[in-house]
């Protein structure tokens, strides 16, 4: 079957018809997939039957896989853990729904903050692959933020502020504003903070903001300032007209672009139902400093 594409909207998010990840796209169609990807930066695969290595395989079709952190010492779902697929549930290693005070329901609280993949690493994820396994009925969906569309839309003298500007990214930032501290010190120094452009020239030529709740600091900016600018970019950014809704389905596979898009997943009942979901990550090529030709102090 030759894949159909239907557009969510012009040039945002497509669900991509005619495509078995059982098998990893190669070929016309992987460069197909590609395209589409540099027009839409969100892929929708409905009905996809994976397994785990499956899905993993998939993904490594589009490039080097992020390699996935052990499970810290003391959580609830090291047995869930798979190598190059972080698991995204609220299930324990008994299968069931976390517990109010759980670990990892402490650290993925902040996946309902608006951010975009592994900022926080020096060399950031380009492409995340997520897989719908269970499916709660209510809520519980991903939304997605174009970020391409919310430079073009910025006015120019933010526009002219931020080009050239570099952001510090660390997961303790996002981690501290939901309230989650219980690090140790060897987690800490393992989380300094990294340095990546505010703003992306993409391939295709398209500028895109690069944001996250993972920003902590702006390069030359007072931390105050820095942080008025981030939550008014991220408030700009995250406007209606920008964002898609993802309503899951069990067996959708949701692929997007971490250097234009953000997400954040909405809350669901998180205590009762189950919501069991994996990923599996692409690196990008470089740090994005590198990749801009900006000097990092
Ligand atoms: C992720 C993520 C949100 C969700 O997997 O990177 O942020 O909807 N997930 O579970
Ligand atoms: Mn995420």
């Amino acid at each position: 079957m030759t894949i159909r594409l239907w557009p969510i909207t012009e040039n945002f998010g497509a669900e991509v018809e005619g495509v078995d990840l059982r098998k990893p796209p190669a070929g016309d169609t992987l460069a197909a997939l590609e395209q589409a990807f540099a027009r839409h930066a969100v892929l929708v695969f409905p009905e996809q039957v994976l397994t785990p290595d499956q899905h993993r395989d998939a993904a490594a079709a589009f490039g080097s896989l992020e390699p996935m952190a052990a499970r810290p010492a003391g959580s609830d779902k090291a047995g869930r853990t798979m190598e190059h697929l972080i698991d995204v549930s609220n299930l324990t290693d008994a299968d069931r729904p976390w517990d109010a005070d759980s670990r990892s329901r402490g650290v993925q609280l902040a996946n309902q903050l608006w951010h975009t993949d592994s900022s926080f690493k020096f060399v950031p994820a380009r492409a995340s692959f997520l897989y719908g396994r269970s499916i709660p009925a209510f809520a519980g969906q991903t939304e997605f933020a174009d970020l391409r569309a919310a430079w073009d839309a910025l006015d120019p003298a933010t526009q002219a502020v931020i080009d050239g500007k570099v952001a510090y990214h660390s997961l303790l930032t996002s981690r501290r504003k939901t309230g989650f501290s219980d690090f140790s010190a060897a987690e800490v120094a393992a989380m300094q903070p990294v340095p990546q452009v505010l703003v992306r020239r993409l391939p295709s030529g398209r500028r895109s903001l690069y944001l996250a709740s993972h920003i902590g600091a702006i390069a030359g900016m007072a931390d105050g300032e820095a942080h008025a600018l981030v939550d008014r970019l991220i408030a700009h950014a995250t406007q209606r007209q920008f964002v898609y809704s993802h309503r899951w389905r069990a067996g959708d596979l949701v692929m997007w672009d971490n250097r234009c898009t953000m997400h954040r997943v909405k809350p669901f009942d998180d205590l009762y139902a189950r919501r069991d979901l994996q990923r599996a990550t692409v690196l990008d090529s470089a740090n994005s400093c590198e990749l801009a030709g900006v000097a990092v102090a």
